[in-house]
């Protein structure tokens, strides 16, 4: 109910009356009044004037379920959301969710981690309030082979979403990173819970740094944030509807076709092409010109002795990253 009168007046310029509220949504009085004290409760600023109804004046700046959902296009991802406070890691609490069968689309939110995990045993910076650390829990019927691709996926979508938002021109550095300029502004850790036939669930865990306004040490030379990029505060929920939108209509064209080409568009969106790049294989050193990427995603790198296909791994992109 409150998802619903919070949608109404975020669609309505001005006032809207409790007496229209209730006919569009088919409820009493009493209850739309308890869906504007709940919001009131949560931060919304409902201004009320006799004879007019109600109006939307402020949004607070907490990861909210009902904020997210209010507009939100999906079908299935994002439908069922657990926001907390504080937690280790986002990617623990949904495969904490997934062991316990929570749904296919399941979304995690946490204002802050005490353990945030980045890539190759890293950990990652999250503090309270400024970022977006998200995990989706999947349970897709692939073979555990062909999850690798959902991570290209979750680039492309994360990148898309950041650029239709913001108009920033992020790109991807492959296989997952999504930078700004130099800088990294997202990062993004799959986790796989499964047997040697089948996956249990997935776990897409997506590190935005959204309204961070300042990085410590190390991270001042690599990390940015949309704040820092754009110079204004972007509204944290309407950050993740964009990502689960984009990433919704990505992933559904992948399970029903596995052949879809999501390659194309994410290789226009990757900065690690057509340039000389260097990754470590085998504790060895491959150097060469990357060229493109192959239809399982991964990196070709022209070499010397013949094309290299890498799977996995951290790419330096010569002069840039
Ligand atoms: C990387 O670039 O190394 C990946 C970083 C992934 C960070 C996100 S934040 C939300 C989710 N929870 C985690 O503990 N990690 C991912």
């Amino acid at each position: 109910m409150q998802k619903q009168v919070l949608s109404l007046l975020k669609q309505t310029d001005g006032y809207l009356s409790g007496e229209e509220i209730s006919r569009q949504l088919g409820v009493s009085r009493a209850a739309v009044w308890k869906a504007v004290k709940a919001l009131r409760e949560k931060g919304y600023g409902i201004d009320s004037v006799t004879n007019r109804g109600y109006c939307l004046s402020s949004q607070p700046d907490l990861l909210d379920a009902t904020a997210i959902q209010s507009g939100l296009s999906t079908h299935f991802l994002g439908r069922n959301i657990v926001v907390l406070e504080e937690t280790d890691s986002t990617n623990e609490e949904a495969k904490r969710q997934g062991a316990a069968g929570a749904p296919d689309g399941t979304l995690c939110l946490a204002e802050r981690q005490t353990g945030g995990k980045g890539r190759l045993g890293r950990s990652w910076s999250s503090p309270p309030g400024a970022g977006v650390w998200m995990s989706l829990l999947l349970r897709p019927q692939l073979a555990p082979q062909e999850a690798t691709l959902l991570t290209l996926i979750a680039g492309l979508s994360v990148c898309r979403a950041i650029r239709r938002l913001t108009g920033c021109g992020a790109m991807i550095k492959w296989p997952n990173d999504i930078v700004i300029g130099r800088k990294k502004v997202c990062g993004i850790l799959t986790e796989l819970a499964a047997d040697m036939e089948q996956i249990h669930y997935v776990v897409v865990g997506i590190g935005v740094n959204a309204n961070l306004s300042e990085f410590e040490g190390e991270l001042k030379k690599k990390a940015t944030s949309l704040l820092l990029e754009t110079g204004e505060k972007i509204d944290r929920a309407a950050l993740i509807r964009a990502v689960l939108e984009e990433f919704e209509a990505c992933y559904d064209r992948f399970v029903t076709d596995l052949t879809a080409d999501f390659i194309t568009p994410y290789e226009e969106l990757c900065v690690s092409l057509n340039r000389q790049v260097s990754v470590i294989r085998g504790g060895r050193e491959i150097t060469g010109q990357s060229i493109g990427l192959s239809k399982e995603g991964e990196l070709l790198i022209q070499t010397d002795g013949g094309i290299v296909e890498i799977g996995s791994g951290e790419v330096t992109v010569q002069g840039i990253y």
